[in-house]
């Protein structure tokens, strides 16, 4: 962050600077801060490089950096003046962060397009067609923009974004506690399976959509193993929220599917 911050200074950035931002959603979040903080906050462009920055990361106007053992502890919201989106750069990933990416297209075909989500199902991952992707990569990040654009700092719609986020943050930092880490997507994955379970029993989510998509999604990502001795640790993670923990509450998004 500061090697940013000394580059922009000592190379003569203005307010009129603006900062090109190439590649995964790790530096369109690192990069953007920096962006958002130097003189006040300059332009940046961002250009993703992975899938999951192309259809999350850096769309939505959220940066930041992890402070003090916490993820996003310090941040902006600030849309970045455009977003180029180019499907030749994921030539290069490999298969485990393409369907880690892939998770987040499901989870918005999920909470908001079931053509989009049609489209995945169909998608073949084992060959991929990189000028298709261009406009199903379109048609997700459309959902993105449609929940930021009407909730911007996530006070209420927005919030349906974190689908599948809260069990699958808490898979995530069990797996990684237990020296096991699994990638972002994958646990979201694991996270939606469960959510869409709670949403069976809370919602009336159809058991037939509900099953067909544990089916689908547990071929693409495989099984995250735990034990009923792994319940204690989990739920004292889903409830690392101080004010959450306080109330003893649990923040999560459940689906609701007209028949
Ligand atoms: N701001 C947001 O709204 C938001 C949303 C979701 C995730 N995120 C953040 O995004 C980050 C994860 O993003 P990510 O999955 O892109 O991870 P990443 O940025 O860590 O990239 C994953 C790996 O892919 C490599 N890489 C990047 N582009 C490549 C290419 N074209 N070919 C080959 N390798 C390439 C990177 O060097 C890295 O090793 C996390 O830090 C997460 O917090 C932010
Ligand atoms: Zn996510």
């Amino acid at each position: 962050m500061q090697k940013i911050w000394a580059f922009l200074s000592e190379n003569g950035g203005d307010r009129k600077s603006l900062l090109i931002n190439i590649g995964g959603g790790m530096l369109t979040d690192l990069a953007g801060f920096a962006a958002t903080t130097f003189k006040r906050g300059i332009d940046f462009l961002n250009v993703p490089t992975t899938l999951l920055s192309q259809v999350d990361a850096s769309v939505g106007g959220k940066t930041g950096i992890n402070f003090g053992g916490f993820k996003n502890e310090i941040g902006t919201f600030k849309e970045p003046i455009a977003v180029i989106i180019n499907t030749d750069f994921l030539k290069t990933i490999d298969r485990e962060n393409f369907i880690s990416g892939f998770a987040e297209m499901i989870k918005h075909g999920l909470i908001f397009n079931p053509e989009h989500l049609e489209e995945l199902r169909k998608f073949d991952i084992e060959n991929i067609d990189y000028d298709h992707l261009q406009k199903v990569i379109r048609d997700s990040v459309n959902v993105k923009e449609y929940f930021v654009a009407n909730d911007p700092t996530e006070k209420n719609i927005r919030k349906a974004l974190n689908f599948g986020h809260t069990i699958g943050h808490a898979f995530e930092s069990y797996a990684m506690q237990q020296n096991k880490p699994i990638q972002h997507g994958f646990a979201v994955a694991y996270g939606m399976i469960a959510e869409l379970f709670l949403s069976v029993k809370e919602c009336n989510f159809p058991l037939y959509d509900f099953e067909n998509l544990t089916n689908w999604l547990l071929k693409l990502y495989g099984k995250f193993e735990i034990s009923e001795n792994d319940f204690a640790s989990l739920l004292e993670l889903m409830t690392h929220d101080k004010k959450m923990k306080k109330a003893g509450l649990i923040s999560l998004y459940f689906l609701k599917w007209e028949n």
